[in-house]
């Protein structure tokens, strides 16, 4: 099978399982990625085709919905992909992930940090707030708390089920990422997005503590 025809029946399947994802890593979230990784990629070089099929396939094996973690390699095998190809892609998905900082996600491969970079730019800015809000919403989570403070977490089920305000992702998370961008190109992109999430987070509490009683 030649390179664009994998791509096509990579897109329908990723498009079919993800469509309607509630929790922020629906089909149009791999199309931003897809579109932000090929961007980068332009600019700064790497293997065209393994950005392109690990953007598509980055959130299929996610261990936040994901019973099974090797639909990827099994799909990718049906298809007939190289070897090679195969354990290039599975070893990004399977490492890229932040998890909301308690694993080590370092890449060190172009290809990597070019689609863990797309990955975290879609986190943030105006769409990465939207994303955070309809995480926190599919949780049944209040969008803030001002009794409950910023705060870390030390393991994974900490993560998954910690029953937390949005605004507190944030500081987990969201105002994080600038400093962990790796490329160049995704680095600009990213400073006008933590610039856009500072200034949203002002409105946010002016807006909270209008008129508020001393
Ligand atoms: P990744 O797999 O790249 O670590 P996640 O799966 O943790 O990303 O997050 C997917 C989306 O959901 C992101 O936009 C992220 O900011 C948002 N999200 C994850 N955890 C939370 C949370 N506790 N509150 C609000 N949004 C969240
Ligand atoms: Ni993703």
């Amino acid at each position: 099978m030649n390179k664009d025809i994998i791509l096509k029946e990579t897109k329908s399947f990723v498009k079919d399982k993800l469509y309607k994802e509630g929790s922020g890593h629906d089909w149009f979230h791999i199309k931003r990625v897809y579109n932000l990784a090929t961007y980068i990629c332009e600019k700064e070089g790497g293997d065209e085709f393994i950005i392109k099929m690990t953007s598509l396939l980055h959130d299929i094996d996610d261990w936040k919905f994901s019973n099974n973690n090797n639909t990827t390699e099994n799909f990718l095998k049906s298809l007939h992909v190289d070897e090679e190809s195969i354990s290039k892609i599975i070893n990004i998905t399977t490492t890229m992930s932040y998890k909301g900082g308690v694993a080590n996600s370092d890449q060190n491969s172009l290809e990597g940090k070019i689609v863990q970079d797309a990955d975290r730019l879609d986190a943030m800015g105006a769409i990465g707030i939207a994303r955070a809000f309809t995480y926190g919403g599919s949780k049944n989570r209040l969008m803030y708390d001002p009794h409950i403070k910023p705060k870390n977490f030390q393991n994974l089920d900490e993560v998954k089920n910690l029953d937390n305000h949005t605004i507190n992702h944030f500081y987990e998370k969201l105002l994080k990422l600038k400093d962990l961008i790796n490329t160049d190109t995704a680095k600009q992109i990213a400073e006008e997005r933590h610039r856009f999430m500072e200034i949203y987070l002002d409105e946010f509490y002016y807006e909270w503590n209008f008129n508020k009683e001393k």
